[in-house]
C-alpha cells in the first residue's frame, strides 16, 4: 500500500492506496466522486478526463499512487466554476448531450480550450476535443456549444490565457505548494456553501507490530483524561511533533520528525481521534508519509487510564501498533523501533507530568525538535557489547 496526500476539489485527502489503483477508481470508489466516468479504461475515450495540477489528464491511466502532493479537480469541483457554468448552459442550449456519459470529460477538456484559444476557431476546437469521444450525440452540437462560449467571452473582453495560465510544467505534484511530502495546501474551495466532506479519510488497519508500555502520573485520572483531550497541548508534549493545521477534537494533521543515524525523516500526515469518557480510554489512528525517503507509516495508539493511590494518581497504559512501508521499513529493525518508542513514551510522560503540574513545556507553538535515533543506536551498541562480555 502507498500513502498519498492529495488535494481533491480543494480538500486535503490522505489515503492508503494499492500501487495498481487508478486515480479514477480511487476517486469513484474511495471518495464517492462518481462524476468522473470510465469508458474505455485505456486512455482513448476521454470520459475520465479531470484536472491534475490544473491540466486536463486521463484518470484511468493515472495511478493514484503517482499523484502524491497533486491537486485534483473533478467535475464536482467545477460546480461553481464560471467557465464550466457557461459551458453547461451552452451544452443544454445547443443539445450537446444525449446520454451524458461523455459530458464530464467533455466539459473539462472544453474548459481548457475556452481558457486558451484566441478565438472560436472550429478546427482548433475539433482538434482540441479529438481526445474525447461521444457515442451518441455527435459533435456538431458540442462544437457549437464550445464556440458560443468562446465567442461570448471574447466579446465581453475576456482575453485567453496563454497555456491556460499554467506557469510550470512538470510531474504530477511538482506544482504543489507543499514542500516536504505532505498533502498540498488546499485552495479556497470552489464549492463554498455546499456540504463539506471530512477533510481526511483514515481507515482502520491491522498493525504489523504492537508495542505496549505504561507510566504513572501524579494527577487524578479525570485531569489526565481532560488533558489528553486537548490536542494542541498533547502535541506540545510529544517530541518531534508539530501541528500543521487547526486540530479539532476528532481530527489532527501534523508532522513528526525522527532522525535515525544519517536518515532524517519528516512524516507528514493526519490522525483520527476517538475518546470514551466512560472507560477513560482513547484511540488515535493515523497515517503519514515522507516523500523524500519514499516511506510511509500507519499507526494506532490506544490508551487507558487507571486510578492508583486511591485515585490521586493515574496509571497510563499505552499500546502502539504500527506498519511501515518503503525504505525506512528496510532499516527500522524491531529492536530499534522498540527502543525509540520507549524513549518517546518516557519523554512524553515527563512532558505530560510537567504540563499537568503547570510547569512550562515550551507551549504548543514551540519548534518541533526531532527524536534523535543516534543515541538509541549507541544504547543498543552498548547493550550488545555488554551482552558479549556477559557471555564470555
Ligand atoms: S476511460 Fe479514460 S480515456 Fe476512456
Ligand atoms: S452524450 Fe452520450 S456519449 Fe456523449
Amino acid at each position: 500500500m502507498n500513502t498519498i496526500g492529495i488535494s481533491v476539489n480543494g480538500h486535503a485527502v490522505t489515503a492508503s492506496v494499492e500501487p495498481r489503483t487508478h486515480l479514477a477508481d480511487f476517486l469513484r470508489d474511495h471518495l464517492n466522486l462518481t462524476g468522473t466516468h470510465l469508458g474505455c479504461e485505456h486512455g482513448v475515450c476521454g470520459s475520465c478526463t479531470l484536472l491534475l495540477d490544473d491540466a486536463p489528464a486521463r484518470s484511468c491511466i493515472t495511478l493514484a499512487a503517482a499523484c502524491d502532493r497533486a491537486r485534483v479537480t473533478t467535475i464536482e469541483g467545477l460546480d461553481d466554476d464560471e467557465i464550466a457554468g457557461e459551458l453547461r448552459a451552452a451544452f443544454t442550449r445547443e443539445h450537446a448531450l444525449q446520454c451524458g456519459y461523455c459530458t464530464p470529460g467533455m466539459i473539462v477538456s472544453a474548459r481548457d480550450l475556452v481558457l486558451r484559444l484566441d478565438d472560436a476557431d472550429e478546427r482548433a476546437i475539433r482538434v482540441g476535443l479529438s481526445g474525447n469521444l461521444c457515442r451518441c450525440t455527435g459533435y456538431v452540437g458540442i462544437v457549437r456549444a464550445v464556440r458560443s462560449v468562446i465567442d461570448d467571452r471574447r466579446r465581453r473582453g475576456i482575453a485567453p490565457l496563454p497555456g491556460a495560465a499554467r506557469e510550470q510544467l512538470g510531474p504530477v505534484g511538482s506544482t504543489s505548494s507543499a514542500g516536504d511530502g505532505g498533502p498540498p495546501a488546499a485552495r479556497p474551495s470552489a464549492r463554498a456553501g455546499i456540504e463539506q466532506r471530512p477533510a481526511v479519510t483514515i481507515p482502520d488497519f491491522v498493525p504489523d507490530r504492537i508495542l505496549e508500555d505504561h507510566f504513572t502520573l501524579a494527577s487524578r485520572p479525570e485531569e489526565v483524561f481532560a488533558m489528553l483531550g486537548d490536542v494542541a497541548r498533547v502535541a506540545a508534549c510529544l517530541p518531534g511533533v508539530a501541528l500543521t493545521g487547526n486540530p479539532t477534537p476528532k481530527h489532527v494533521e501534523g508532522v513528526i520528525r525522527v532522525r535515525l543515524g544519517p536518515i532524517s525523516t519528516g512524516f507528514r500526515g493526519a490522525a483520527r481521534i476517538e475518546r470514551d469518557p466512560a472507560t477513560m480510554s482513547g484511540r488515535i489512528v493515523g497515517m503519514g508519509t515522507d516523500h523524500h525517503i519514499r516511506s510511509s507509516t500507519r499507526g494506532e495508539v490506544r490508551y487507558r487510564l487507571l486510578p492508583v493511590d486511591a485515585g490521586t494518581a493515574t496509571r497510563v497504559e499505552i499500546s502502539v501498533g504500527y506498519s511501515m512501508q518503503g525504505m525506512l521499513a528496510q532499516i527500522a529493525r524491531e529492536g530499534l523501533v522498540r527502543g525509540l518508542a520507549a524513549r518517546l513514551t518516557a519523554e512524553f510522560a515527563r512532558n505530560l507530568e510537567r504540563e499537568l503540574s503547570g510547569a512550562a513545556t515550551g507551549g504548543p507553538t514551540r519548534p518541533a525538535a526531532s527524536i534523535d535515533g543516534v543515541a538509541l543506536v549507541f544504547d543498543r551498541l552498548r547493550m550488545f557489547v555488554r551482552e558479549i562480555f556477559r557471555r564470555t
